[in-house]
This record gives C-alpha cells, sequence and structure tokens, in this order.
C-alpha cells in the first residue's frame, strides 16, 4: 500500500505448517505467510517504509540484503525485533533496478532462522530498466527463482542435520519453496531471477541439454551488456538474473553442476560442490508468445576503479575468524569515511569455501589474482565467491549516510560460518 507517498509493507514473521515433501507437513516459518515471504517491491526514488511484528517465539530480524539504506534500518543483528514487538525502518531507495533480497539476521541464529523457512525477494525498478525490451511480467515470463536445500524426515518435518566444513547440506532441493518444481513458460524468453538462499550450498546453474544463457544483471543490478554463459556460480546469497530461451513445445530442465570452487577433491564432496541437482523443469507451452529480442546494451559499467583511493583495507578469513578476530557485537572493526573510494583486498586463507559479503553498498570487483575480472563479474556485487588462497580486490564506496553509533556488517554468507563469528562490523562516519 501507498500511503501519504511512502510504500508501507505491513509485515509478520510467523509459524506455521507447510506440506513440503509428500511425507508430511512440516512446522516452517514465514513472513506474511507459513513458508517464505512475498516478494516486495519498489521503484528508485520511492520512500519505503516496513512495520514488521514478530510473532515468532524467538528474537529476529529482517536484514535488506544489497539495500543502500541508514545503519538504523539495516535489520542486522543490532536491530532486534523481540517476540510480540513491532519494528519500522524506513528509507529512499537509490540505487538502481535489481534483484535484492530479506532474511533474517540474529546474532549467532541467522542459519537457523533462514532454513525454518524466512527470507523473501525485493525488486527494485528503475526508468532506466524498464525502458529496455526485457521480460517483466512478473510470475509470467519474469520468475523469482528462490533456490534452498532442506532435509527432511519420514514425517516430512524440516530436520537439522550435522554441520560439516561449510554447514547443513540439504537432500531435497526447493524453489520458492516447493519440491520438485516445474514452471510453465509462455514466452519464448523466460527470465529467472535466481537467488542462492541456501545456507551453506553453492550452486552452479546451467541447462540440462547444454543450452547456454544470457546473464542479464548480478547482485546489484544489470551488467553492462549481456553475457553467455553455459553456468553461473551462486554461492550463498548471491543473485543472478538470466535469460532462459526456449522454442514451443520444449522442456529443459535448470540443473546445478559440479562447481570448479578451487577445493580439493574431498572438500568439493563434503561440501557439496561435486553434486549434480535438478532444480527446476521448464515446459514451453505450444503456442509460446514470441519476445523482443534482447537489448545489446544493458547498463553503464561500475566506475570506481576511475576515483581516487582514499584507503585500503585487507580481510583475511581463516578458522571461524576474519584478520583473526571473531564476531563481537560490542566491537567495532572498521571506521570509513562517507562519499570515500576504498579497496578491500580479501583473501580466503584456508581451504574452504567462503564468500565475503558487505552490507549497505554494492560493490566493483577490481581484480581476482591479479585478473580483471570476467564479464560475469562485471557488474555490481554485493557477495563474491573467495576461492582459497586468491586475493581478491574491490572497490567500494559508502555515500548519504552516517551513523557513528550504529554498525554494518561485514561477514561469510555460508550462514554457520557467519554465526559462529565470520563477521566483523564497520561504521560509517
Ligand atoms: Cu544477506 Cu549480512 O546478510
Ligand atoms: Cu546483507
Ligand atoms: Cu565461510
Amino acid at each position: 500500500t501507498v500511503r501519504d507517498g511512502t510504500r508501507v509493507f505491513d509485515l509478520v514473521t510467523q509459524t506455521g505448517r507447510t506440506r513440503i515433501v509428500d511425507a508430511g507437513v512440516a512446522d516452517t516459518w514465514g513472513v506474511n505467510g507459513a513458508l517464505l515471504g512475498p516478494t516486495l517491491r519498489a521503484r528508485r526514488g520511492e520512500r519505503v517504509a516496513v512495520n514488521l511484528r514478530n510473532d515468532l517465539p524467538e528474537t529476529t530480524t529482517l536484514h535488506w540484503h544489497g539495500m543502500h539504506l541508514p545503519a538504523v534500518a539495516d535489520g542486522g543483528p543490532h536491530q532486534a525485533v523481540e517476540p510480540g514487538r513491532t519494528w519500522s525502518p524506513s528509507w529512499t531507495i537509490a540505487q538502481p533496478a535489481a534483484t535484492l533480497w530479506y532474511h533474517p539476521h540474529p546474532h549467532g541464529q541467522t542459519e537457523r532462522h533462514v532454513y525454518r523457512g524466512l527470507g523473501g525477494l525485493f525488486i527494485l525498478d528503475d526508468d532506466e530498466e524498464s525502458a529496455l525490451a526485457l521480460p517483466r511480467d512478473y510470475g509470467i515470463d519474469d520468475i523469482p527463482v528462490i533456490v534452498q536445500d532442506k532435509t527432511f524426515d519420514d514425517a516430512g518435518q524440516l530436520v537439522e542435520t550435522d554441520r560439516v566444513d561449510n554447514g547443513m547440506l540439504g537432500d531435497t532441493i526447493l524453489v520458492n519453496g516447493t519440491a520438485a518444481p516445474v514452471f510453465q513458460a509462455a514466452a519464448t524468453h523466460t527470465r529467472l531471477r535466481l537467488l542462492n538462499a541456501s545456507t551453506a550450498r553453492s550452486y552452479a546453474f546451467g541447462v540440462s541439454d547444454g543450452r547456454s544463457l544470457e546473464l542479464i544483471a548480478t547482485d546489484g543490478g544489470l551488467l553492462p551488456a549481456p553475457v553467455t554463459i553455459e553456468r553461473i556460480l551462486l554461492t550463498p546469497g548471491e543473485r543472478a538474473e538470466v535469460i532462459l530461451q526456449l522454442e514451443a513445445g520444449e522442456s529443459v530442465t535448470l540443473r546445478s553442476y559440479p562447481q570448479e570452487m578451487g577445493l580439493s577433491d574431498s572438500r568439493a564432496r563434503s561440501t557439496g560442490a561435486a553434486d549434480e541437482l535438478d532444480i527446476l523443469l521448464v515446459r514451453a507451452v505450444a503456442d509460446l508468445r514470441t519476445s523482443p529480442a534482447l537489448p545489446r546494451v544493458l547498463a553503464n559499467a561500475p566506475d570506481l576503479h576511475t576515483h581516487r583511493v582514499a584507503a585500503t583495507r585487507s580481510f583475511e578469513l581463516r578458522s571461524d575468524r576474519i584478520n583473526g578476530e571473531s564476531m563481537d557485537m560490542a566491537r567495532i572493526d572498521d571506521v570509513i569515511t562517507v562519499d570515500t573510494t576504498e579497496i578491500w583486498e580479501v583473501r580466503n586463507a584456508h581451504g574452504q569455501p567462503h564468500n565475503f559479503h558487505v552490507h549497505d553498498t554494492q560493490f566493483q570487483v577490481v581484480s581476482i589474482g591479479g585478473e580483471s575480472p570476467p564479464p560475469e563479474l562485471s557488474g555490481w556485487k554485493d557477495t563474491i565467491y573467495l576461492p582459497p588462497d586468491v586475493d581478491i580486490r574491490i572497490a567500494l564506496r559508502f555515500t548519504d549516510y552516517t551513523d557513528p553509533a550504529v554498525p554494518y556488517m561485514y561477514h561469510c554468507h555460508l550462514l554457520w560460518h557467519e554465526d559462529k563469528g565470520m563477521m566483523g562490523q564497520f561504521v560509517v562516519v
């Protein structure tokens, strides 16, 4: 609803019961429902306000992953909402069209709360994206694909399995909370808004018959131009928008393939990187609508590398810590000057898979192992995979909002690692 020019989202985190697998009904958590939550949508320049009531028996939060906003509105561990309480942040959308998402972020409990089912997409629109000939008929040719892996027992209940290496790996793949999902495509181009909302598992998405996909957007919005790819790797928290092209009557499976993640063979097996998994069956109807040709130019490329660099920082991820420190709610790790450009050198210093996510901003990948990033990493990102022992340089700029008291977070988005302390806090002043 829109009240006085502000788009208002009334949200309730709640318990529920959902039959996800045939075996029975699971106790789940959701936002305004039993499992997952509504797709929120707002336009650049719009003022948004959220009223989040927590009807769960536990303290939780909702964090707007990828959103540029004041620290008090971020929904991280410092914005805890106790059972029965309501939290009401508001901010103005000031970033390009993108597929963002929201999920809980309570201190030390994020993995469990996401696994129980809390989360959803937050789609941003803007005039530039709206002017392009892209599929944008939500639910028809523009589809959310929230990918999660979970484990169920014989009664259909959700099971928390043992955590090894990167956390829990489920044996059942869900798309938008549905097992064995099927989508009926109505147009020759379908835009899939892929979100890896798993707690630990990474996916390398591709199509069963080997056809390529057109990658049009990553975490922070449209790429400069479509990139033709056979596989797109998404580690937990990352998003990608791809165009799947079909002809009438065809059916293909979106699948996750064994991934080249720079891991040892045994680590690849224990972390799921060696798995091949069916994600989504797509069947094209017989009278398929013909979509317009894809635009050849989509957006401006990030340009932070042309800015003067005000500071360089290094972050080393190892053994549940960043730079040797475990997350401490009372410690500020970094103080950043607003409206300056920084280079962060991030390194995964041991053999486990980790990624790196930064709140409040979208960054530009400057180099990976000293090389320029591949085209699929040439757009705005907020989360990036860190292969073991590879130096990754990103350029970032924190604008508009300062708050010396309330921090933002950076962390590994493998949620068990985050909960164990692989997270740090920064303020922008
Ligand atoms: Cu998606 Cu700090 O999180
Ligand atoms: Cu985030
Ligand atoms: Cu990690």
